[in-house]
């Protein structure tokens, strides 16, 4: 075989194989088995210098341009698998963050659960949602609604002070003087929230508890729209016909101030052990509100009145799931919080 068909079956050869291979890998072997050191082409162009003029000439040109095409051809060659390569890892590492989860083993808290069914039922009464920061002023938590400085219901509630004066809020309350401050009457307004008092924890007591604020302002509220807004939140809730139970109860924002009870659902207001054979269960504290309140809202209480109430979400939560205990919401314990 002459040199040029040498050259030739070379370039074929060479040819063929980059057309063939697939990785970066083979394309490597290829380049050096033909243009490295020890390479098929590398060598001819070493033997170069022993040809004669002539063939110097015509084959030197052969060579070098075959060495050239090798050349381009491998570096093309490369690119294109490079972005093959980079395609593929792209494919395989494609992250879809709005791909919904198969699998999703997670689960909403029972007291998150029963905050978002609540929201549902006063929105579809036509009630705001709103929120307010859990440390608060002294003012938006007592003094605005109506606890002068030395007033003993102060002691009602025992509170947790920050040291630069202000404390974790005690009830969700501090709400309404928010809602007036940001609200127009005639409004609707609920506002669920976690609350904090320094008590002595027990199956009933928690440090940490949640409550659901309601206030409706509006000319002409009286007791009947509480009574009847409890009524079909208390059976829209649970299912069933509640009946709802006033009784006299002090809040210093309210007037008349009332304790709400519900028919107990365990025994359907038979008397059992978790009414204390009463047929009653305590939902929270309620009331028209308090005019000292409205004016200090920025409300006429010649013209507005206004209900409000708060009821502990913990209390209605171990009512509708039946839980005995008000410390396992807080406990992070799973075996108890998988069943819900
Ligand atoms: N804030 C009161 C409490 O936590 C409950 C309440 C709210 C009473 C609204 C009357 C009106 O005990």
């Amino acid at each position: 075989m002459s040199l040029y068909q040498e050259i030739t079956a070379l370039e074929k050869e060479a040819l063929a194989a980059l057309g063939a291979v697939e990785s970066i890998a083979g394309l490597e072997e290829i380049k050096n088995r033909y243009t490295g050191k020890k390479g098929a082409l590398t060598g001819i162009l070493k033997g170069l210098k022993d040809l004669s003029d002539a063939d110097k000439r015509t084959l030197g040109k052969q060579a070098h341009s075959l060495s050239t095409l090798l050349e381009e051809s491998i570096a093309s060659r490369r690119r294109e698998l490079e972005n093959r390569e980079m395609q593929n890892r792209l494919l395989a590492e494609r992250f879809d963050a709005l791909r919904p989860l198969r699998s999703l083993s997670g689960h909403l808290h029972p007291l998150s659960r029963i905050q978002y069914e609540i929201e549902d039922l006063f929105t579809s009464m036509g009630f705001l949602i709103m929120d307010g920061p859990e440390v608060e002023t002294d003012a938006n938590n007592f003094t605005h609604l109506n606890f002068s400085a030395d007033h003993p219901a102060r002691d009602m509630q025992d509170t947790f002070w920050t040291t630069d004066g202000f404390l974790l809020r005690t009830h969700t309350s501090p709400v309404q003087v928010r809602a007036m401050q940001k609200l127009k009457p005639p409004f609707r307004i609920i506002a669920p929230g976690r609350v904090y008092r320094y008590e002595e924890i027990d199956a009933s007591h928690e440090h940490t508890f949640f409550q659901v604020e309601g206030m409706m302002v509006d000319e002409d509220i009286s007791v009947a729209h509480l009574i009847h807004i409890m009524k079909s939140f208390l059976s829209q809730l649970f299912d069933r016909e509640v009946a709802v139970r006033l009784r006299p109860g002090y809040f210093p924002f309210v007037e008349p101030g009332f304790e709400l009870d519900f028919s107990c659902l365990i025994c359907n207001g038979q008397g059992c052990r978790v009414c204390k054979q009463s047929g009653w269960v305590e939902s929270g504290g309620s009331g028209l509100v308090h005019p000292e309140v409205l004016r200090a809202g920025g409300i006429d209480p010649d013209r507005f009145s206004g209900f409000a109430f708060g009821f502990g979400l913990n209390r209605l939560a171990m009512m509708k799931y039946g839980i005995e205990d008000i410390r396992h919401f807080m406990q992070g314990n799973l075996r108890f919080l998988e069943q819900f």
